[in-house]
């Protein structure tokens, strides 16, 4: 296994592979591009060729191209295996790469395939499917449409579906599995989650079907129940990591460079078949993390045309944080009262839609506007409604300047000033840093009396900085040679031996050199290494800089050393130990001496 592995490793460039997913470009030694993995607008994404790794130096995520694919593709080392083996023309033995768990995968998305092609038979084709297609039709929903969502109808009869099912082979714990089926706990007799309903797949962003949510029809007997139901989770459905129509809507998510955020099944299906395309659906819940990564891999821009007033929940809250954090630029499509939701708009006035997707305002200017809107901002009372609802939301805004404008806009609105703005936003922020310096220790608390460990991460820092210029010139291995004191003295156990390798070497390749490290280290050197190619210092430049760092590297070494020495010195006078005492006394003296000439160079 290890072999093929390697063998494909061997096959594949990671250049290669990482392009056909995110453009890169080249910068010096490596390649460049926005990170897929967080959001950015200047690239920190950084290919090495030469190593055959990335690193993102915003986010950190590291790895080779298996990593890249399974962060990429949200897959697991098997299924990159499978893609990567076919990229390079490597033929897997089977039985080393199907898992369990994979066929697992494998057989629940292939019932759920199944499933979707039979409900949606029953929909368009039969009679029971009759009353169903009624109901979607007369939505202004198209047979096309319902053939390219796959919107089926499950019948009341659950055994239609199961005969079908059982006598294809599949078994009964594996329908189970897929979430749709569920066993009675009285006849142990199965039943179908969705029985009676109109039913959507649930995909993945590559169009496999992992699930499935139903609707309620007018003509069903239970209208007791909720309106909307969704597959549980299961080994393949996982709600906080996928998107409604993202599968089919991805590529003109690209191209127009922003996505249109909706609520349901409707308020993304309508638009999409009237040519709205750039559009997908939450389902009624947050944002998640996992589901704003995804979308950034296509656009970093949300037009949200969700309820109109959003604004009042907690989860909405939470979304616009996050998505702000990701340096999205969020936007808000108004439907004014007219309408309750895209769905409604559409099928009544298509160019009202389109035109309110061009006039989306931002989201800050819709959350400060709707609140004047629905208080009096000129009586106390509406002065504190509205602070009490959007500032929460400003205050959390990641760019300062962007923040404060908004300030500034809110401060006007309310016929205040910026300062009591800020002063009444302390309110909304001092809530939670309480907590936080709690837990700091006090050893980290920078009045503590040692400053210790602060100069220790300024050493290592340091260290590193030293490191990443020498790797950075030319030649490595002879610039190593004139460093050779402080090189051989760094205290992190890492940089010694990256350093000591150095020194040890007569000329300097990276992928070499790099198998000469202990697989521990490696990480370390590749981070540094990479840092170093990304600096474009000319080399006068850099040596100045590393004067510069060896400067302070040996003020910190002298003086932890003239510390430790003045320790000794005491203890041998007290011991009467002459002659380590004159030993201890004449060193001391001595890196006295350095000390003040590297004081002198400093200053
Ligand atoms: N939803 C859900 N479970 C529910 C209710 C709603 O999963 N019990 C999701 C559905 O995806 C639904 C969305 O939340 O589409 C928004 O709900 P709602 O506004 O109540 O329904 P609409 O989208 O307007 O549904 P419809 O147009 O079919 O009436
Ligand atoms: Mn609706």
């Amino acid at each position: 296994m290890d072999n093929q592995v390697d063998e494909i490793k061997q096959k594949l460039n990671i250049v290669d592979v990482i392009n056909r997913y995110v453009p890169l470009k080249k910068r010096g030694h490596n390649y460049l591009a926005c990170c897929p993995f967080h959001g950015e607008k200047t690239p920190s994404f950084t290919v090495s060729e030469e190593l055959q790794i990335f690193k993102c130096f915003g986010c950190g995520k590291s790895g080779d191209v298996f990593t890249f694919l399974q962060e990429y593709e949200r897959i697991d080392f098997r299924e990159a295996l499978t893609e990567l083996a076919l990229m390079a023309g490597v033929v897997l033995q089977k039985s080393e790469f199907v898992t369990q768990e994979e066929s697992k995968k494998k057989v629940l998305i292939e019932i759920n395939t199944q499933v979707a092609k039979f409900y949606n038979y029953l929909l368009t084709s039969h009679v029971l499917g009759k009353s169903a297609l009624d109901y979607v039709q007369n939505r202004g929903i198209t047979l096309s449409t319902i053939k390219q969502f796959n919107i089926g109808y499950s019948p009341e009869n659950p055994e239609l579906l199961i005969n079908y099912l059982t006598k294809k082979g599949y078994k009964i714990p594996d329908l189970i599995a897929t979430g749709t089926f569920g066993q009675s706990q009285y006849n142990s007799r199965l039943y179908d989650r969705f029985q009676g309903r109109l039913t959507f797949p649930l995909s993945d962003y590559r169009g496999r079907i992992l699930g499935f949510s139903g609707r309620i029809l007018p003509t069903s007997k239970n209208q007791n129940s909720a309106k909307y139901i969704n597959s549980p989770e299961t080994e393949v459905y996982k709600k906080s990591q996928n998107l409604f129509g993202l599968h089919l809507a991805k590529e003109a998510i690209k191209t127009k460079n922003y996505v249109l955020v909706t609520e349901g099944e409707f308020d993304m299906i309508s638009p999409f078949q009237s040519g709205v395309k750039n559009i997908i659906a939450i389902k009624g819940t947050a944002f998640t993390q996992d589901q704003l990564q995804l979308l950034r891999r296509f656009t970093d821009t949300l037009i949200l045309a969700l309820d109109s007033d959003f604004a009042g929940n907690n989860a909405a809250k939470k979304s616009i944080e996050l998505a702000d954090s990701m340096e999205f630029d969020i936007k808000v499509l108004i439907l004014g009262d007219k309408y309750k939701d895209p769905d409604e708009a559409v099928r009544s006035d298509l160019d009202y839609f389109k035109k309110q997707i061009d006039l989306s305002i931002s989201v800050w200017d819709f959350i400060i506007q709707s609140q004047i809107k629905a208080n009096d901002p000129q009586t106390v009372k509406g002065k504190k409604e509205i602070l009490s609802v959007v500032l929460p939301f400003l205050v959390k805004i990641k760019n300062s300047v962007i923040k404060s404008d908004y300030f500034q806009k809110l401060a006007d609105e309310l016929n205040s000033s910026h300062e009591s703005i800020i002063e009444e936003s302390q309110k909304y922020l001092s809530v939670q840093p309480a907590l936080a310096v709690g837990r700091l220790s006090p050893s980290i608390t920078p009045n503590s009396e040692t400053n210790e460990p602060q100069d220790s991460i300024k050493t290592q820092k340091l260290e590193q900085l030293l490191l990443t210029l020498v790797f950075g010139a030319k030649n490595p291995a002879k610039l190593s040679q004139k460093l050779k004191i402080q090189l051989s003295r760094l205290s992190d156990h890492r940089f010694q031996s990256i350093a000591k390798q150095l020194l040890e070497i007569e000329d300097f390749e990276p992928k070499n050199f790099e198998s000469l490290l202990s697989p521990e280290i490696r990480p370390t050197f590749q981070s540094i290494y990479l840092d170093s190619t990304m600096s474009q210092t000319e080399s006068h430049q850099r040596l100045s800089e590393i004067k510069k760092t060896i400067t302070q590297l040996d003020s910190f070494f002298l003086k932890d050393r003239l510390n430790f020495l003045s320790h000794q010195i005491s203890k041998f006078e007290k011991q009467e130990k002459q002659l380590e005492l004159v030993e201890a006394e004449k060193e001391y003296n001595k890196l006295l001496s350095e000390l003040s000439k590297v004081q002198i160079k400093k200053s």
